[in-house]
């Protein structure tokens, strides 16, 4: 067992009324991965924030090894060698990766270290994490996924001794997940103290050595590794058991297309479509499978009308709905939940019941006061309609994109990574509207990163490789991962049966 190096004692954390942390103590040691586990809002980054020195406990005492007079801020955190890779991390998007990696260094001024031993250092961690990446990319040409791993190569270059990740996984890739996986247990036998934030099982599985759940500020629990099964975790983290049902595909009975894309091809930030034909019918869900950066998220773009096509149609129930030229006005009927719903369809500043009308607001219509019915159903918390959206948690905030996007009837849902970084219960509530959604006739497409719920659920499979559809496959039973897999990597060849 590692040496301490930090621990919390009857730690609270109130945010006004709000107890996001509730007494928690907990040890963090060397040469260990802890988990920690919970459900959105059961006060994870919270908790770790303070140990981040984001901001000081209400109460209770945090001791950090050879720290006595405590940590004061982030930049003490660094300096003692406490580095945090945040959920919803920042980077400058203009500035190449390099530049990014630089600022992040606290020793030198990063102008002076452009040249020198720390820029190979923390190239050579790059080149090892994420051999694809090329450092003079600016990161706003980068996915999700190869962001987070700049961002963990960041804190691995400040000598880290605790590493905190909040939900880095919720971004990866199967393959970027693995190799994630591989470096936090390195990181742990070189006797790091990583501290693992997320609702993965898999990632618990894949390399906590200890365990510790949280619900509602709680530390509810704490184990190590095998002496809990899996479904006792869940059931700790949850509060009660969970099996996830996905409704099975049933063959659509009506083969209507509804979103029709014709020969779709579009570019913008170093990303090509090249000629996309697709048709979604009514009641259908079009599953799209394929490693993160190779054009989902400009595909959701231009479906949803962001980004304009270089030629071809999208269509929607015959009428067009893919924009023409930048800054053409197309209102869309889609229900649309985006890659980032935090940043990309919330408003921080406004209330929840602002966040749920602004698409009515757009559309000219007012809101019929239902808003508190809404909150509950997706089960917002708090479900208060007045508060500001950018006090509720990440997965808070997910919730209320759902809720406005799938909570009334739509002709089609674009669904981008619907679940990432949602709670098992979250999940299933998304999952419910969506399929609830197709099953009155909305055409589906729903791009996502778990093959395994594509192929738990989605009529059809797309795989998308390099900005082109590779394969468009009949979720017909003999459909596996591996092939998706395969396909995803550019192994298989498409013609090659199953
Ligand atoms: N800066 C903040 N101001 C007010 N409330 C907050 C703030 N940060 C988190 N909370 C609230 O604290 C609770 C715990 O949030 P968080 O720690 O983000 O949960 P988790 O990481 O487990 O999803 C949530 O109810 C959230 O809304
Ligand atoms: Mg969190």
């Amino acid at each position: 067992m590692g040496e301490v190096l930090a621990r919390f004692d009857a730690v609270t954390m109130q945010f006004g009324d709000l107890v996001a942390v509730d007494k928690a103590s907990l040890e963090i040691r060397s040469g260990e991965v802890l988990a920690v586990l919970g459900e959105n809002g059961a006060g994870k980054s919270t908790l770790m924030k303070l140990l981040y020195g984001v901001f000081p406990p209400t109460d209770g005492t945090i001791v950090v090894e050879g720290c006595p007079d405590g940590i004061s801020g982030p930049a003490e955190a660094l300096r003692q060698g406490i580095g945090m890779v945040f959920q919803h991390f920042s980077q400058l998007p203009a500035l190449s990766v390099r530049d990014n990696l630089l600022l992040a260094w606290p020793k030198t001024p990063f102008w002076k270290s452009r040249r020198n031993r720390a820029t190979g250092d923390v190239l050579s961690k790059l080149r090892d994490m994420a051999p694809a990446i090329d450092p003079d990319t600016p990161v706003h040409d980068l996915s999700v996924g190869e962001q987070q791993i700049v961002e963990l190569v960041k804190v691995l270059n400040i000598q880290a001794r605790i590493v905190i990740l909040d939900e880095p996984t919720s971004v990866l890739t199967p393959a970027e997940t693995d190799r994630l996986h591989g470096f936090i247990c390195q990181l742990a036998a070189d006797g790091v103290a990583v501290v693992l934030i997320t609702h993965k099982l898999r990632d618990v599985e894949a390399c906590a050595d200890r365990i510790a759940v949280m619900r509602r500020g709680a530390i509810v629990d704490v184990s190590y590794r095998g002496e809990r099964s899996m479904q006792e975790i869940v059931t700790l983290m949850m509060g009660k058991t969970v099996d996830r049902k996905l409704p099975s595909p049933q063959p659509a009975t009506n083969p209507v297309d509804r979103l029709v894309l014709q020969y779709v091809s579009a570019q913008a930030a170093g990303m090509r479509l090249r000629d996309i034909s697709l048709a979604v019918g009514r009641g259908e869900v079009v599953g799209v499978a394929g490693v993160a950066g190779n054009g989902q998220t400009l595909l959701a773009e231009v479906v949803a009308g962001i980004q304009p096509v270089t030629y071809g149609e999208v269509l929607l129930d015959g009428e067009r709905i893919g924009r023409r030229r930048p800054g053409e006005t197309l209102s869309t009927p889609l229900g649309y939940i985006p890659e980032q719903p935090r940043e990309n369809a919330t408003v921080e500043q406004l209330s929840l019941a602002d966040n749920l009308a602004l698409r009515d607001l757009a559309e000219g219509n007012r809101t019929d006061g239902s808003t508190s019915d809404l909150l509950c159903r997706f089960n917002v918390n708090p479900p208060v309609p007045d508060k500001r959206a950018g006090t509720l948690s990440g997965g808070n905030l997910q919730k209320l994109v759902s809720a406005r996007e799938l909570g009334t009837p739509r002709p089609a849902i674009l669904a981008c990574y619907p679940t990432m970084g949602l709670d098992l219960a979250a999940i299933e509530l998304v999952y419910e509207h969506m399929f609830a959604q197709a099953a009155a006739g909305a055409a589906v497409l729903w791009i996502s990163e778990d093959l395994d719920d594509l192929l738990a659920a989605a009529h059809r499979i797309a795989v998308i490789r390099e900005g082109a559809i590779v394969a468009l496959e009949t979720n017909d039973g003999t459909l596996t991962r591996d092939r998706i897999g395969a396909l995803m990597a550019g192994m298989a060849s498409v013609s090659e049966a199953a």
